[in-house]
């Protein structure tokens, strides 16, 4: 089966109702990332860092996968499917997405401060001060926090040079590493994008947009791609 490469961010999700984060009534609008997603604010105040994630987490629990997800999950019968995504939420794995590796970590896993292979699953949606590893550190949110290195970006951009069909939904493409996936996509591939507003794609390439929401973009996809 053809290799269907997809890079997913925040806006596949919008329809499920979680926020995106730079969009008006986004996340990074009501919080300042400084305060809630960096090393040093964990450091300086990890009861408000985990308060933060504690409250996605908590929607999360309330949250279903959307027809974008449901998408990209029906095409698994046509291509070799997989599913990069800056996301922290499972909504593609249940949506039934079998491969689907996440860049950015997983809100539903908790990790070790001292030792970051040494990851939790979160039981409900609250993480506490006080709650440790066996190394007696103290868990945190197993999120890819802004100036921490990105784990899977090797594994990422293997499977991006592996690309027959490249697709990017839902991501403003404003995040390094993440945004230059593309690139890797080998010249051979299409390339399409589906956002409902306009993105700055960091290519020089001929890149199909479909000017869609998730939903209604992928179904268009769909059809095009069969
Ligand atoms: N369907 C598809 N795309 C949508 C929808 C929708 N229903 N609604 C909004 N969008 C688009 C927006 O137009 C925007 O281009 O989703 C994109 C969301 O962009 P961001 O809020 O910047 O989110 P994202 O690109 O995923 O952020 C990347 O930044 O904050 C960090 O670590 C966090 O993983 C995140 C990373």
């Amino acid at each position: 089966m053809k290799k269907l490469v997809v890079l997913s961010g925040a806006g596949i999700s919008a329809e499920s109702g979680i926020r995106t984060f730079r969009e008006s009534g986004g996340l990074w609008e009501e919080h300042d990332v400084l305060d809630v997603a960096t090393p040093m604010a964990w450091a300086k105040d990890p009861e408000m860092v985990l308060r933060f994630y504690n409250e996605r987490r908590k929607q999360l629990l309330e949250c279903e996968p959307n027809n974008g997800h449901t998408g990209l999950a029906a095409l698994e019968k046509y291509f070799d499917v997989q599913i990069i995504t800056q996301n922290v939420d499972d909504l593609h794995e249940r949506a039934g997405s079998s491969k689907v590796l996440h860049l950015h970590g997983e809100l539903k896993m908790a990790r070790s401060t001292a030792d970051p292979m040494m990851r939790y699953e979160v039981d409900g949606w609250e993480l506490k001060m006080g709650e440790v590893c066996e190394k007696g550190s103290q868990l945190r949110p197993d999120i890819v926090w802004f100036g921490e290195a990105v784990p899977a970006m090797e594994e990422a951009m293997h499977l991006a040079s592996t690309a027959d069909i490249f697709v990017v939904v839902g991501t403003s493409l404003n995040v390094y590493p993440a945004a230059g996936l593309i690139e890797y996509a080998p010249a051979k591939a299409s390339l399409w994008l589906i956002d409902p507003n306009d993105v700055e794609i960091p290519i020089n390439r001929h890149v199909e947009v479909i000017k869609e929401k998730a939903g209604k973009g992928l179904d268009i996809l769909t059809r095009k791609l069969l």
